[in-house]
């Protein structure tokens, strides 16, 4: 494992990370601040415009230099199956995103947001964070701590129920917005 193919795609891996994580950091960062009335909404907007072409360039780069480095690890085991249970649920995610950011910029300067679109977006970024996390996590215990973790026994129940328990909290939301909306 320890080969210098290797240390040159962990290179462009973790170039990647940066790029892409970064970019995550710099748009959930906007948001915060626009909560917190610190920046114009309109700002977050034309930010994220030009951060999630980042994200998706840093995404694919991961991807594409993380493929080379399984092969030369020449394995998978339990907790690497739900790192790329979070890869896939970013992009997934992400398209979710891209779509609500193309909704948002709809809004005009004052009109007001409804709640059950609120809600969607920040379960969107709260998912983004966690699968960000996640993966960043489990990259570094495997190479930090010991490179082979065959925990937990059932890699694809717990990536089941972490996407079982999203969707609850969406189905929940939906429902309880549409109500209260009503
Ligand atoms: C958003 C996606 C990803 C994140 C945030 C991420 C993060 C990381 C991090 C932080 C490391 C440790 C680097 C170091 O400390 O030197 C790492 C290593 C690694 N990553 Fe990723 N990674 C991602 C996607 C992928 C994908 C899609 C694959 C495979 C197809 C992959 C395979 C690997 C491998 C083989 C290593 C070497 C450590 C090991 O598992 O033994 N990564 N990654």
């Amino acid at each position: 494992m320890e080969t210098t193919p290797f240390f040159i795609f962990l290179f462009i891996h973790l170039s990647c990370l940066v790029l892409g994580f970064g970019s995550v950091m710099v748009t959930d960062l906007y948001g915060l601040m626009w909560i917190r009335d610190r920046v114009r909404f309109t700002q977050v907007i034309s930010v994220s415009g030009v951060t999630e072409k980042f994200i998706w360039a840093g995404w694919i780069g991961m991807v594409a230099a993380g493929i080379p480095l399984i092969i030369l690890k020449g394995e998978i085991d339990n907790l690497m199956t739900i790192k790329l249970f979070f890869v896939a649920l970013i992009a997934i995610n992400g398209i979710i995103l891209h779509f609500l950011h193309k909704k948002v910029g709809k809004y005009k300067k004052g009109e007001h947001v409804p709640n059950l679109f609120m809600f969607r977006l920040m379960l969107s970024l709260f998912v983004s964070q966690l699968s960000w996390w996640g993966a960043l996590l489990i990259g570094f215990l495997h190479r930090h701590v010991t490179t082979i973790i065959n925990w937990p026994d059932m890699p694809w129940l717990v990536s089941g129920l972490i996407l079982g328990a999203f969707l609850m909290i969406w189905g929940l939301g939906e429902i309880y917005f549409k109500v209260k909306e009503v």
